[in-house]
């Protein structure tokens, strides 16, 4: 514990592990709790100590019949815990939805999707009780108190939660844009709250940040969006190796984060069908500014609802950051799903880093990778032949 650790917390959650699933005790209810999608990471956790410290003041508040909503619980352990309160849950990741249904279910507890808020739409007014998991975009952070503080009751607080390895100072001047009372508590378990009361005049802020992706497109990004302020260095180098052609009818970008990947090749080839998907909504929602004409736009996490063999090419520059996590286990499974849906004369063409040495999993699922162009940080890999009788 730090040295300044507060006291013990009044809500001790007992906790033990059964292979992936955690059993989970708060105020005298047992709960099992897991991560979608699974990890073989026995060190990956569907929450932290910064969770606990916010069940932990919530048992200690009056929150009965006060009207709650909880921003970043990816994997719905705050929304499962806290049920019986029927708080509002922000849902930004299409993974997100599925964790939340997926512990509420194992727990048999109702879905209520009508309780689920999107980013971008309008959230419900009269908020007593704003629960943040503080993201690691500190714009997306902004954003939600930015939400929050339009629909928050006058005498209403916000609890946003950190682990306290990754404060940063920033935290506390955005809240202090936003409300009069910004106090920072001591850490417990080095994690530590925030707590924001007494709402300022909302700020005037621009939410949507503009880039030049060269050859005349301009991209425009909603909050947390990969790259938001610049090219990434590996979507450039997949960008100078593309290979496509007009006789290429489908094409799918997938990760497609703002949609740059996918800009490029319908600038080139507008004729050419393209299709985007993303796990993350306002990935989507900024692609659908950047893009026009022949595009569609998926907000899912996997492949699964598109048929064996739909594309004539794929293209992708893959997730392996999570929030604070690194983690390569979505994209090795993505990577499945563009093995299943590429024609067998497609090509995947992926980029990575050199150091994740995806070489060895792409040729479990196609017959032909290559690597057709490297730098000291990244390989482009063209995948061809993607293997059918592939164990499932
Ligand atoms: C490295 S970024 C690439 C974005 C964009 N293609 C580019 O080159 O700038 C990876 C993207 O994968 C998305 N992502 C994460 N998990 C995903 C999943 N399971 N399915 C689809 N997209 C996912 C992230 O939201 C992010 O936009």
């Amino acid at each position: 514990m730090e040295e300044n650790d507060h006291s013990q917390p009044h809500e001790v959650l007992a906790i033990f592990a059964q292979n992936s699933v955690m059993i989970v005790e708060y105020q005298h209810k047992t709960f099992t709790i897991q991560r979608y999608p699974k990890t073989g990471n026995r060190s990956l956790r569907a929450w932290s100590a910064a969770d606990e410290f916010l069940l932990d003041v919530l048992a200690d508040e009056n929150i009965q019949k006060r009207k709650m909503i909880i921003a970043n619980d990816r994997f719905g352990f705050l929304s499962t815990l806290l049920h019986n309160h029927e708080p509002f849950t922000v849902m930004s990741y299409r993974s997100q939805e599925k964790a939340c249904a997926l512990n509420l279910t194992e727990n048999k507890l109702r879905i209520n999707k009508s309780l689920w808020v999107k980013p971008l739409e309008q959230w419900p007014e009269k908020i007593d009780i704003g629960v943040i998991k503080i993201p690691k975009s500190l714009e997306l952070y902004r954003y939600y108190l930015h939400e929050l503080s339009q629909v928050l009751t006058e005498d209403g607080v916000i609890y946003a939660a950190f682990m306290t390895r990754f404060f940063s100072p920033k935290m506390v001047s955005i809240a202090n844009e936003y409300f009069e009372e910004v106090e920072q508590t001591q850490a417990w378990k080095k994690s530590r709250l925030l707590i924001l009361k007494k709402k300022k005049p909302l700020p005037q802020y621009n939410f949507i940040r503009k880039i030049e992706a060269g050859d005349e497109i301009m991209l425009s990004n909603y909050p947390g969006v990969f790259s938001a302020h610049s090219v990434d260095t590996a979507s450039k180098l997949l960008i100078d190796n593309l290979q496509l052609s007009e006789n290429d009818k489908r094409v799918l970008d997938l990760a497609s984060g703002n949609g740059i990947l996918a800009a490029v090749i319908s600038k080139k080839f507008p004729s050419i069908e393209m299709h985007l998907l993303d796990d993350f909504l306002l990935a989507v929602e900024s692609s659908k500014l950047n893009l026009s004409g022949n595009c569609h736009f998926h907000y899912n996490d996997n492949l699964d609802d598109f048929e064996p063999g739909f594309f004539d090419k794929i293209v992708s520059n893959p997730p392996f950051h999570f929030e604070y996590e690194t983690n390569i286990e979505v994209a090795l499974s993505i990577f499945k799903g563009a093995s299943r849906c590429l024609k067998p004369e497609g090509i995947f063409q992926v980029v990575a880093n050199r150091h994740l040495n995806y070489k060895t999993h792409l040729v479990k699922l196609f017959d032909g990778v290559e690597i057709i162009a490297e730098n000291d940080k990244f390989i482009v890999y063209n995948c061809s032949k993607p293997v059918t009788d592939r164990p499932v």
